[in-house]
């Protein structure tokens, strides 16, 4: 499961057109290693594709502890394990991702979070999705970097070797965050 921005994006120290966003290629490189569905968490309200909007739009979202409505919440009933991509949003998950995980049940389930930025790593995401999905038990995360997320392959393949249970027993999907093909994407 994922959250994207395809469009412009902060790469050291300056901009550059993505499309796809980089959290969509994470996502779309380890839906080919897990082979499992991939399922996208979609906001009703599009982000502004200009990057002073967009970061303004998160800031407030971030600071009110915003829960934006979705057009797409995926639901996980089906499933055991759930690798969640999404993008440091201002050191934690973007706020979409918070409602995903408020409208799913999480007892017994797996989340392996995975996050692309641009320096801050996990930041507090975690403890954020714990937060949200209290009864979830959290696998390691990994911190994968926006610019070169192109690369990421033998991350994801390493990553994916310590889950913390044998992906052949477990029912697995990908859910991730993206925006909008058409939606910019810039930080800071
Ligand atoms: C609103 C906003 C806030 C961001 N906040 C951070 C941040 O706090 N730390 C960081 O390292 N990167 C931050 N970034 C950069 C993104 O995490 C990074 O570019 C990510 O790979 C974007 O993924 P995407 O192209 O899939 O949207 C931010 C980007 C945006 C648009």
């Amino acid at each position: 499961m994922f959250f994207s921005v395809p469009g412009e994006t902060y790469v050291r120290g300056g901009y550059e057109e993505r499309d796809p966003g980089n959290t969509k290629v994470a996502a779309t490189f380890l839906s080919e290693m897990l082979s499992c569905p991939v399922m996208e968490i979609v906001p009703k309200e599009r982000y502004p594709r200009d990057y002073g909007g967009q970061v303004e739009r998160a800031k407030k979202e971030w600071e009110g502890a915003l829960r934006p409505e979705l057009e797409t919440c995926p639901g996980v009933s089906a499933y055991d394990d759930v690798y969640l991509c999404y993008p440091n949003w201002c050191g934690t998950i973007p706020m979409a991702v918070a409602t995903f995980l408020e409208s799913n049940a999480w007892v017994g389930k797996g989340i392996h979070p995975l996050c692309t930025n641009e320096g801050s790593g996990m930041g507090s995401s975690e403890s954020a999705i714990s937060r949200s999905a209290p009864e979830a038990v959290l696998g390691p995360g990994l911190s994968v970097c926006g610019t070169d997320v192109r690369e990421c392959r033998p991350l994801l393949k390493e990553w994916i070797s310590r889950a913390s249970s044998p992906l052949s027993s477990r029912r697995c999907a990908l859910i991730s965050n993206w925006i909008y093909p058409d939606e910019g994407n810039v930080w800071p």
